[in-house]
């Protein structure tokens, strides 16, 4: 029976979905080339509509292009050995030919050091904390791989310990903030994103040393609209199966939207969280929007 919650177990003392565990060294023995593009993020901070943005810049926004597969097929997921039907991440990565895009949300510590040798592009997507949660609350809700979210208030409580798939929230953000200059990643924020999503898709695709036309850029924001994205079943998720990501429990396309927290947290809530933030966060400068 491959479909089940997997518990967590931790690898350099980072909680893991058990088969990614299980599978490390292979994961960690990964050696990508150096036209190889890296997408990582914390768990629903913005991944999917990266890896949208960022197929059509490189398929010259080509619609046909980027629904020819499911997203998880076109952009494989570096570490998860899905269940059926997507094969596993470095099984399809076998079968493919550079230049490649991966998908990670693997800690920076914890990404293949072939990356970094090879000097690999990577792009980072951060989501201000309390969105973040709230989206990853409604996902382990409804992916049945994913460990039991639990009640509301402990699920909160298990974020500010790090204590969910891919470990803290707040270390993953700091890892990369501290080495983005220095390992050349561009650093972006879904809050952003979404205020400009223009403007944020020029500056991947000049990342990428692209230079596509301005009607291309236009028709790549239109594709890459939340409502564009939810109604396309190769972004969708629809893919996955019934009981693997049960869609009728909350919508992998759940909202996309800056400020939910709101709708989720009491003030209560809010303020204990928002005093554990202050200090989780103490002397880093990174510029979240909509934290608190
Ligand atoms: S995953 O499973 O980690 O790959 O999930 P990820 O794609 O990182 O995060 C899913 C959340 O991103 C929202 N989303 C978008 N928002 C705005 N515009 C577009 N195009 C878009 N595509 C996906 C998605 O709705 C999830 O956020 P919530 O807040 O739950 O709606």
């Amino acid at each position: 029976d491959t479909l089940h919650r997997f518990p967590l177990m931790k690898i350099r003392g980072i909680p893991l979905m058990e088969h990614i565990a299980q599978n490390w060294s292979s994961i960690w023995a990964f050696r990508p080339d150096p036209s190889d593009l890296l997408i990582s993020t914390y768990p629903k901070a913005g991944t999917t509509w990266t890896q949208e943005i960022v197929d059509l810049l490189l398929n010259n926004g080509d619609p046909d292009v980027s629904k020819r597969a499911p997203i998880p097929v076109r952009i494989p997921f570096l570490e998860i050995f899905s269940p059926p039907p997507i094969p596993s991440g470095l099984d399809l990565l076998k079968d493919m030919d550079p230049p490649r895009v991966i998908k990670t949300h693997l800690p920076i510590q914890l990404v293949p050091e072939g990356f970094w040798e090879n000097k690999c592009k990577v792009i980072y997507v951060a989501r201000n904390a309390k969105d973040n949660l709230v989206s990853y609350y409604h996902f382990d809700r409804m992916n049945q791989t994913q460990p039991e979210p639990g009640p509301w208030d402990g699920y909160i409580r298990k974020f500010m310990k790090g204590d969910l798939g891919w470990g803290s929230w707040y270390d993953h953000v700091k890892g990369y903030w501290k080495e983005r200059e220095r390992r050349n990643i561009l650093y972006l924020f879904y809050e952003d994103m979404k205020e400009n999503p223009r403007q944020e898709i020029i500056r991947i695709m000049k990342y990428l040393d692209l230079s596509l036309s301005d009607d291309i850029i236009d028709r790549i924001v239109q594709l890459t609209s939340f409502k564009a994205m939810k109604d396309n079943p190769m972004a969708n998720y629809s893919f996955m199966p019934k009981p693997v990501f049960d869609q009728s429990i909350s919508p992998f396309m759940r909202k996309g939207e800056v400020g939910d927290w709101a709708n989720h947290f009491s003030p209560e809530q809010a303020k204990v969280f928002d005093e554990d933030y202050t200090r989780q966060m103490e002397g880093v400068d990174i510029p979240f929007r909509s934290n608190i």
